[in-house]
C-alpha cells in the first residue's frame, strides 16, 4: 500500500479548528482510496514563539523536510509583532524548500453567496499560478539613515529567467489540462525590466505549447476583469507580489475566506509542497466552532491531488463543495452548523463515495 508521511502544523486560533477537519477528510480518503497516510505533529506559530521565542528551529524544518507534504492551518496570534511569523516561518518554509508555484483555485461553488451581483458558477472557474519565490517578496532592499528625516527605504522585486521560466512552463501545463488559455498579469507599461522578462519567457515557452492561447493583460486591469468578466480567465500567471493581491480579491469573488484554498508546490518534488487555507488565524472567532473548515479542507484535496491520489482529491473536492449549498452562511455563529459537525458530515460523504 502507498504510504505518506504528512507533517501537520496547526498553528493558531482557527488553524487549529480546520486543521483537525482537513485532517478526517484525509483520513476518510485514505481508507476509501486505499493508501496509507501518518501525520507528525508540529506546534509551530504564535504559542510556540510566545512560550519559547522559536520560530522554526533548523532540526524542525530538517525533520519537515523528510515528509511527502505539509498541511498547515494558520499562524498568528494578537500579541505576536506582525513579520515575526510571516517571514520567519511562512515565507521561510516556501523558500528553503523551493515551493514556487503558489496555487490558488478560484472557483464559484454552487449555492455560494457572492458579492457579485448575477455571478453564477459557470462563469467563474479559474487558476492564479503566483510566483512564490522572487519578486518584491525576496527581502533584497534596504535602509538608510533610519528614523530621521532623510530616511530612504528600497524594497527590490527579483525576477530571474530561470524563476520565471518555471513558473510560467508550470501555468502552461495546467492551463494545457484545462481550458487552454493562459494570461500573464503583470504591469509591462510602468515595470519594463521586470515586465518584459515576463512577457518575453511566456512568449517563448509559448512555443512549446501552442494548443495554450497565451494573452496579456495589465494586472489593475486584471482586477476589474475579476469582478466584471472573470470568464475571460482560465489559468493567470503572475509575480509574489501581484499574485497575493488578485487572489484576495478572488477569494471574495469566491464568496469569502472560509472557503478560498491554497497550495505552495514544488512541482519537481524535491521538497515537500504545503497547502494552506487562505485565512489567517482568525482570533474574533476561534474556539466556539464558527470557522469554516472547508477552505482547509480544499486545500487537503490539493495535497492528495499533488501527492498522485487524484481519485481522492476529487472526492474530498466534490464533498466539500457539496456542503456548501446547506450552510446558511459561509462562516460565523450562524453557519447552521459547527466547524466539527461540517468536518464530520464532508468525512462520511467521502467514506461513501
Ligand atoms: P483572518 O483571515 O484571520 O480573518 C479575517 C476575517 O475572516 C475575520 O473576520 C475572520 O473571522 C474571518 N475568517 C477567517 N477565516 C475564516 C473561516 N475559516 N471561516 C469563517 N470566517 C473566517 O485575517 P486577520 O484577522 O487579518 O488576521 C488574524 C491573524 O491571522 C493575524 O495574526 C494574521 O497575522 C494571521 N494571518 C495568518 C495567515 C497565515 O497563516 N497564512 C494569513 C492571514 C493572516
Ligand atoms: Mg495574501
Amino acid at each position: 500500500m502507498t504510504s505518506y508521511q504528512i507533517a501537520i502544523i496547526p498553528g493558531d486560533g482557527v488553524g487549529i479548528e480546520v486543521t483537525a477537519e482537513a485532517v478526517k477528510a484525509v483520513d476518510a480518503a485514505a481508507l476509501r482510496y486505499g493508501f496509507d497516510v501518518s501525520y507528525s505533529d508540529y506546534d509551530l506559530g504564535g504559542r510556540r514563539y510566545l512560550a519559547t521565542g522559536e520560530v522554526l528551529p533548523p532540526s524542525v524544518q530538517e525533520e519537515l523536510a523528510g515528509h511527502d507534504a505539509i498541511l498547515l492551518g494558520a499562524v498568528g496570534t494578537p500579541d505576536v509583532p506582525p513579520g515575526v511569523l510571516e517571514r520567519g516561518l511562512l515565507l521561510k518554509l516556501r523558500f528553503d524548500f523551493d515551493q514556487y508555484v503558489n496555487l490558488r483555485p478560484i472557483k464559484l461553488y454552487e449555492g455560494v453567496p457572492t458579492p457579485i451581483a448575477g455571478l453564477t458558477p459557470d462563469r467563474c472557474d479559474m487558476v492564479v499560478v503566483r510566483e512564490n519565490t522572487e519578486g518584491l517578496y525576496s527581502g533584497m532592499g534596504g535602509v538608510f539613515k533610519k528614523g530621521t528625516v532623510h530616511e530612504l527605504a528600497t524594497q527590490e522585486s527579483i525576477n530571474t529567467r530561470v524563476g520565471v521560466e518555471r513558473v510560467v512552463r508550470d501555468a502552461f501545463e495546467r492551463a494545457g489540462r484545462r481550458r487552454r488559455k493562459l494570461t500573464v498579469a503583470h504591469k509591462t507599461n510602468v515595470l519594463p525590466f521586470a515586465g518584459d522578462l515576463w512577457w518575453r519567457t511566456a512568449q517563448e515557452v509559448h512555443a512549446d505549447y501552442p494548443d495554450v492561447d497565451l494573452d496579456y493583460v495589465h494586472v489593475d486591469a486584471a482586477c476589474l476583469y475579476m469582478v466584471n468578466t472573470p470568464e475571460r480567465f482560465d489559468v493567470m500567471v503572475t509575480d509574489n507580489l501581484f499574485g497575493d493581491i488578485v487572489t484576495d480579491l478572488g477569494a471574495a469573488v469566491q464568496g469569502g475566506l472560509g472557503l478560498a484554498a491554497s497550495g505552495n508546490l514544488d512541482p519537481t518534488h524535491a521538497h515537500p509542497s504545503m497547502f494552506e487555507p487562505v485565512h489567517g488565524s482568525a482570533p474574533d472567532i476561534a474556539g466556539n466552532g464558527w470557522a469554516n473548515p472547508v477552505a482547509a479542507i480544499l486545500s487537503a484535496a490539493m495535497c492528495l491531488d499533488h501527492l498522485g491520489e487524484e481519485a481522492a482529491a476529487a472526492a474530498v473536492e466534490s464533498a466539500a463543495a457539496g456542503i456548501l449549498p446547506e450552510l446558511k452562511t459561509m462562516g460565523g455563529p450562524d453557519m447552521g452548523m459547527s466547524t466539527s459537525q461540517i468536518g464530520d458530515v464532508i468525512a462520511q460523504r467521502v467514506a461513501a463515495t
